[in-house]
């Protein structure tokens, strides 16, 4: 039985939750490996819009177990607030969802201190205020609160208590005074969201492994994408959390071997939200009409997406640094008007063209575009589940994707529903 892994391959927003949705019929158990309430998946089933930013998108099928793995950090109230929406949704999922005791919480005083440092700081990261890197800052200096420990609270508060001492130091001395809450009012909050939630903790690690054992088959679920990845992506504008296939792997307990295909997506063409340079962005006009177009506006915060030509530079490292066996192709409904479409097959930095993803955010920030052109098929592609029947313009700009990243181009996603998808084999 398989393991899979389908991630984003740009800088999130791709449309993963529709590809997990259309894929997850075929697997027992989705499991989510890393981040947290930053990422906002939308999927469009039977007509009606969900957008998940914790559980995963697999939870409106049946039957499918939904994990949330070590990897993640966990805001207790969103996950309440998502459980609770599925409950007015008369979706039944008590035996079905699954939440790591390893996996670490987040913290009301993270929310503060990301939306603080985020304030205050001249050089924006232009984060969601989810607390995410705040809470990954304290899993890695070993003062986080872990799901386990909640199930433990006899030295919760004492445990809080360190966290926060720090942390009122700085509040006091950098950001201006702002008050932190009480260890014992965090303590008191957040045991109050977790009690109803206690049922779903389970040691991820055995459970995943036995139930592979016993020929179940596993979908890794990734947020954000390869550009936003803590170590691949572009530095410092990147989340805090490994968004790439390494993250699948410590971010469940799953190991290597299990692994079969790895799926990344991209859309047609590329947005990005929040700082740090989008090279192929478009000029304002185009960008507008490409951004309502293609509905880009953040699923957590609202936020307009910058917007893009497909960055072929970028698709590729991230082909390389994922090991991709495959790539998803989104929303490729949107250029059914476009005359012409442009792909970025290089970058020229300092005068010197390279298809190379910078390392140094300065040459990445320096690095312009350098574009193929592409004939547009000018005629409505949705509802094509065929690959055959697509116009030939349009395969000649997916078999380009596929040729120039050295990745096949396996689904093909023509428009927001599960039965807008098409298989290119
Ligand atoms: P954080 O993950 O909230 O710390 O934000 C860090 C960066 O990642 C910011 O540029 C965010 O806009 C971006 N980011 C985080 N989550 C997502 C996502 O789900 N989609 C797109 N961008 C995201």
């Amino acid at each position: 039985m398989s393991c899979d892994i389908v991630l984003g391959g740009q800088w999130g927003d791709e449309g993963k939750a529709k590809i997990i949705d259309f894929l997850s019929k075929d697997y027992d158990i989705i499991c989510r490996f890393q981040g947290g309430a930053n990422a906002g998946h939308t999927v469009v089933a039977g007509g009606k819009k969900f957008v998940f930013h914790l559980i995963p998108s697999g939870i409106l099928y049946p039957g499918k177990i939904c994990v949330l793995g070590n990897g993640l950090v966990i805001d207790l109230s969103s996950l309440t607030d998502e459980i609770k929406y599925l409950e007015s949704q008369n979706i039944s999922f008590s035996d079905r969802l699954k939440i790591s005791t390893l996996a670490h919480v987040v913290l009301p005083y993270h929310i503060l201190l990301d939306k603080a440092r985020e304030n205050k700081s001249s050089n924006k990261i232009g984060t969601t205020h989810r607390g995410i890197g705040p809470a990954y800052t304290d899993k890695f200096l070993r003062c986080g609160i872990r799901i386990a420990d909640l199930l433990n609270p006899d030295k919760l508060e004492e445990k809080i208590k360190e966290s926060i001492y720090e942390k009122k130091v700085l509040f006091q001395n950098a950001y201006s005074g702002q008050s932190i809450p009480e260890p014992s009012v965090v303590c008191e909050t957040i045991l109050k969201l977790f009690e109803p939630l206690k049922k779903y903790a389970i040691h991820t690690p055995y459970f995943l492994n036995t139930s592979i054992r016993q020929n179940k088959s596993v979908l890794m679920e990734g947020a954000q994408g390869a550009g936003l990845d803590i170590d691949f992506g572009s530095y410092p504008y990147v989340t805090s959390s490994n968004t790439t296939c390494g993250g699948a792997v410590t971010g469940s307990g799953v190991g290597l071997k299990n692994f079969s295909n790895i799926i990344g997506v991209f859309k047609a063409y590329i947005t990005r939200v929040g700082g740090g340079r989008l090279p192929t962005a478009l000029e304002e006009n185009n960008m507008k009409v490409l951004r309502e177009a293609g509905g880009e506006y953040g699923a957590t915060t609202g936020r307009p997406r910058n917007c893009g030509w497909f960055d072929g530079v970028q698709a590729k490292y991230a082909v390389i640094i994922n090991s991709l066996t495959q790539i998803a192709l989104t929303k490729i409904d949107i250029f059914d008007q476009y005359k012409k479409i442009y792909f970025c097959r290089a970058y020229k930095i300092k005068g010197k063209e390279t298809s190379e993803f910078p390392s140094s955010i300065e040459d990445f920030t320096n690095a312009d575009p350098v574009y193929m052109e592409f004939d547009g098929w000018e005629s409505p592609i949705a509802g094509i589940t065929d690959y055959k029947k697509l116009p030939d313009t349009a395969k000649k700009y997916l078999d380009f994707i596929q040729e120039y990243t050295g990745c096949p181009v396996g689904i093909v996603s023509t428009g927001p529903g599960r039965e807008d998808t098409l298989l290119c084999s």
